[in-house]
């Protein structure tokens, strides 16, 4: 297994500031800054585009891992790499052609990552592993945060494990972690946390604790 990946998730933060956040989750030690990017049409919400990742870039050196839950993605991943993504994760639900978009994030010289929401099968992934630098299994319907992770998605979390065994390929969840959930999906076979609520919620005067708490699970 690769080692653990704490990711705090920027939908939570406050967005009057922020830059001041991303730089906060940074010091406080986060492995990766999470990036939501909605459209209001593959999911029910509205968040931000390439324009606020640039804008936010400068501020931290970590890994920008953006997740993309629009629909189509194909015409903006290129200016999503031109921002500063490190990472692009599309959605397997949002188009046909998502072998092409994991090869076009490649070309731009990105990691590729798939995501499939808690009603999607794990086999649904299996084709594109070839092509894939991370399998994110959403724990939560996206589009939203502070929600409760669904445990019927520890099932799906196992699957994938057993088909990215051998490869160098990340394991992300994302929705409702925290302290007592980031185990059960390790446990299941996550090595990547995405985490809003539980980093953001405290303020940023309890960020690092936050972070230190969750990386104990996983
Ligand atoms: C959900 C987003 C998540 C969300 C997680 O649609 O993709 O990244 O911010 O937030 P929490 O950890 O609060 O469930
Ligand atoms: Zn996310």
């Amino acid at each position: 297994m690769l080692p653990p990946v704490i990711a705090p998730s920027i939908l939570s933060a406050d967005f009057s500031k922020l830059a001041e956040e991303v730089r906060a989750v940074d010091e406080a030690g986060a492995d990766w800054i999470h990036l939501d990017v909605m459209d209001g049409h593959f999911v029910p919400n509205i968040t931000f585009g390439p324009p606020v990742v640039k804008a936010l870039r400068p501020h931290s050196a970590k890994f920008f891992d953006c997740h993309l839950m629009i629909a189509p993605a194909d015409p903006y991943l290129a200016a999503f790499a031109q921002a500063g993504a490190d990472g692009i994760t599309v959605h397997a639900e949002a188009g046909p052609h998502i072998h092409r978009s994991l090869q076009t994030i490649r070309d731009l010289g990105k990691r590729a990552g798939i995501a499939i929401n808690p009603g999607t099968p794990a086999s649904m992934v299996e084709p594109l592993l070839d092509m894939a630098d991370l399998v994110l299994v959403m724990t939560v319907n996206p589009g939203f945060g502070g929600q409760s992770f669904i445990r019927s998605t520890l099932e799906t979390i196992a699957r994938v494990r057993t088909m990215v065994a051998g490869r160098d390929i990340r394991l992300q969840v994302d929705g409702g972690i925290d302290p007592e959930t980031v185990r059960l999906a390790s446990r299941a076979g996550a090595d990547t946390f995405v985490a809003g609520n539980a980093v953001f919620s405290g303020g940023p005067g309890a960020y690092a604790e936050r972070i230190a708490t969750i990386r104990e699970g996983a």
